[in-house]
Order: C-alpha cells, then sequence, then structure tokens
C-alpha cells in the first residue's frame, strides 16, 4: 500500500514505522488574528489529505490565466506513505491570539540543559510540521505547498531534511543505524501495543486539556555530532559510550540485539560492563521514563564557522508528558552522558500535537 490515511483517532506519521526520509518545517505566524489560524489549519488539513493519496493540493491547476495550485513536483508520484504531522508551538500560546488559557499544563518550556549549544535559528515555531515519506520529492513537495498556502498568514522559520537507509538499501528490516555506526531505535517501546501507547504516547481523558485528548507531544532536537573525533576513537571506546555492541547491537555482555541489558553485569576486574555514564545507561535510569523516539540522520553540508561537517541526529520523539518522560531523560543525559564528548544540541523545538482528524474536521478543532 503506498498511502498512509490522513484521518483517523490520532495523527499519521507518529507510530507509523519511520519512513526512508524527513522533510520537517517550523513555521512562525504573521498574522495575529486567531480566525486566520483557523482558517489556515482548514485549508491545510484538505491539502494534507490530498497530497497524503497523492492528489493535488487543490482543483485549480488547469486555468492559463492563473497560478497552478498545487506547484506540480509530485505529479503523477504515488503518495510513498507520506505523512504530515502538525502541532503548536509554545508561542502559540503567548499574548498574540488570546490562546494562553488553552496551554496544556504538561507542555511546559524545556529547562536549559547543560552542556547545550542552541542557535538561534535552528530553535522553536509557533508551528511544527513533521513531514515524513519513501521519497524526498513527494515530501518537499508537502512541505513546498503547505508554505505556499500559508503565504500571508505564515513564514517558514526553519527547515531540516533527514533520511535513513532507506527500504531497497537493506530489506531484512534490521534496525537503522545513525551516523555513530550504531543501531537506533533498539529500545523504543512496542507500538503495537495498544494500552503500551496510551500510557506512554497519547494525551488521556484525565490528563486534560479536552483538546488534545488523542494528541501528543513532541520534542525535537538538531544534534550534531563531532563525527571527525568519534571517526578517531576505538571500537573499544565507541562501544562503552553507548553501552552496546556496534555489530550486533546487543547490550555489553549479551549476545542479541533485542536482549535486555543487565546492569549488574560485571567485567572481570569488577567494574560494571555496561558503565555508569554509558549512553543507554543513563537513558534507561531506573526505566521509568520512556518516550518513542522517531529519528533522523541529517547532514547540511560544512560549517563555515568550523569547517567541519555538519551532520548528526536530527532527534525527534513522542511522549504523554514532557515532564515525566523527555525533560527527566535529558537533564540526565546532558550531565553526565559519555556521548557528550562527541554530540551537541544545536536546535531544539517542542510541538504539542493535535489528536488525529475525523473526515469534515480539521487539525486544531477544539483550540482554534
Ligand atoms: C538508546 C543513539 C540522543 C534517548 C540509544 C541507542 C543508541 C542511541 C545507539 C541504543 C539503541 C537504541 O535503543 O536505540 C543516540 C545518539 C544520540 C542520542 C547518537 C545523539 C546524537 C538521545 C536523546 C535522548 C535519547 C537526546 C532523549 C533525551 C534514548 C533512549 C534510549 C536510547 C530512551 C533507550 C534506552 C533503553 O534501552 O532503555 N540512543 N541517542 N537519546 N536513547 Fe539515544
Amino acid at each position: 500500500n503506498v498511502s498512509i490515511p490522513f484521518y483517523g483517532t490520532n495523527q499519521a506519521g507518529i507510530l507509523t514505522p519511520p519512513q526512508n526520509f524527513i522533510c520537517f518545517a517550523a513555521f512562525d505566524l504573521t498574522t495575529t488574528r486567531v480566525e486566520e489560524v483557523s482558517k489556515l489549519f482548514r485549508v491545510w488539513t484538505e491539502a494534507s489529505a490530498n497530497m497524503a493519496e497523492g492528489r493535488m493540493v487543490g482543483p485549480d491547476n488547469d486555468k492559463p490565466n492563473l497560478p497552478p495550485e498545487d506547484t506540480g513536483e509530485a505529479a503523477g508520484l504515488n503518495p510513498n506513505q507520506l505523512t504530515i504531522t502538525f502541532g503548536a508551538g509554545p508561542t502559540l500560546f503567548d499574548e498574540r491570539f488570546g490562546l494562553s488559557a488553552k496551554r496544556p499544563e504538561a507542555f511546559v518550556d524545556f529547562p536549559r540543559f547543560a552542556g547545550e549549544k542552541l542557535r538561534p535559528e535552528w530553535c522553536g515555531g509557533d508551528i511544527g510540521v513533521q513531514v515524513c515519506a519513501d521519497d524526498m520529492q513527494v515530501a518537499f513537495h508537502a512541505v513546498r505547498n503547505l508554505a505556499r498556502i500559508a503565504r500571508g498568514t505564515a513564514v517558514l522559520k526553519w527547515t531540516q531534511e533527514g533520511f535513513q537507509r532507506t527500504a531497497t538499501a537493506s530489506n531484512s528490516g534490521e534496525t537503522p543505524r545513525n551516523l555513530l555506526g550504531f543501531k537506533d531505535g533498539t529500545g523504543n517501546p512496542d507500538t503495537n501495543d495498544a494500552k503500551l501507547m496510551n500510557d506512554l504516547i497519547w494525551v488521556q481523558p484525565s490528563d486534560g486539556p479536552d483538546w488534545m485528548r488523542n494528541g501528543t507531544y513532541m520534542a525535537v532536537r538538531r544534534i550534531r555530532m563531532r563525527i571527525e573525533v568519534w571517526d578517531r576513537s576505538t571500537l573499544k571506546d565507541q562501544e562503552s559510550t553507548f553501552g552496546r555492541y556496534r555489530k550486533s547491537g546487543a547490550p555489553l555482555g549479551e549476545q542479541n540485539e533485542f536482549d535486555p541489558m543487565r546492569l549488574d553485569a560485571q567485567g572481570p576486574d569488577g567494574s560494571p560492563l555496561i558503565p555508569a555514564n554509558a549512553h543507554i545507561r543513563l537513558a534507561h535510569g531506573e526505566g521509568q521514563e520512556k518516550i518513542l523516539r522517531r529519528s533522523y540522520s541529517y547532514s547540511n553540508g560544512i560549517d563555515l564557522q568550523t569547517g567541519q561537517l555538519d551532520a548528526g541526529l536530527f532527534f525527534i520523539c513522542y511522549n504523554r508528558d514532557p515532564r515525566k518522560q523527555f525533560i527527566p531523560i535529558q537533564q540526565r543525559l546532558a550531565k553526565n552522558d559519555a556521548l557528550n564528548e562527541y554530540i551537541f544540541h544545536m536546535g531544539s523545538a517542542a510541538f504539542a500535537c493535535f489528536p488525529g482528524v475525523r473526515q469534515g474536521g480539521y487539525l486544531g478543532e477544539g483550540l482554534l
């Protein structure tokens, strides 16, 4: 099947197995009228539902004296599993639109995390849109047309493209590897377990507010890898940094990728096999906080300030309450993670992702 339904209880692109490519877009609103924001979401809803089915964004594409409604580069292409996932940024709840009383309690600003080197041009946004597809041209087309529709109401603030190994490069369904060469995604919760997803991802009626019910919170971190430094470190160092073997992806001391980590396992000298500051050990903590990671690799050419590759992980995760899930994990990692020698966070954004849309409804209904 080449298409993923746009309409449903939850937005697509969250539990959806990650497609090959991402084109992420953060928008800032230029209007100050909440009715215009609401109108934008209505038009975006229809355009997105059309694109998810491989149709043109609108009907007027053949009038010689008008610019075509759809920009055309996806004409004749199948939708390639296109998903378009929308969320509201914290700034949507500032004084401009009178929405501050509707800001969810769980949707707090992130604290400053130790060691981050955030650059404003990679941060924030009134609206976040995660576009994923198995074809980059299809994904780009979606972002471009959303931006075109928004003209006069919202402008792009930043965008980031990303990739993983494609399905044609590996037909075995193996966990993809990140740019540090390690399998990434092994420890994710099981997205087929509906009860677990209600526990960890979807906002429940008791959580409030009503307009977020069946929605979720997205955390985005643009994380640069110091690739040149990593490439000079030994295999043993690399493996103790993560706490897993590079080849198999198994936790240190174990055989297979999906074997549970044994935190009490010791080496011959009595020291823990998985070091106290290993990434998986710290990220796991006491096993209290869990998130659904849905990250992509990125590569943006050379950082002109340093002459080094601007490449890394475009980290995205979903959780039901960032105060209890993403934030405590990231606080532990920021402080002590062995990986910090090889990475730094240069972008950050948070979005409250709307519930899914029913046929006839629109994104953000209940809020806008
Ligand atoms: C696990 C890589 C940043 C949270 C892992 C694993 C790798 C990895 C290779 C082991 C395999 C797996 O379970 O997927 C990276 C890299 C990062 C990064 C390269 C930055 C460039 C982060 C951040 C967070 C995070 C920012 C959250 C704040 C986790 C969690 C696990 C994990 C929760 C699973 C731990 C468990 O098994 O319970 N990561 N990660 N990671 N990572 Fe990261």
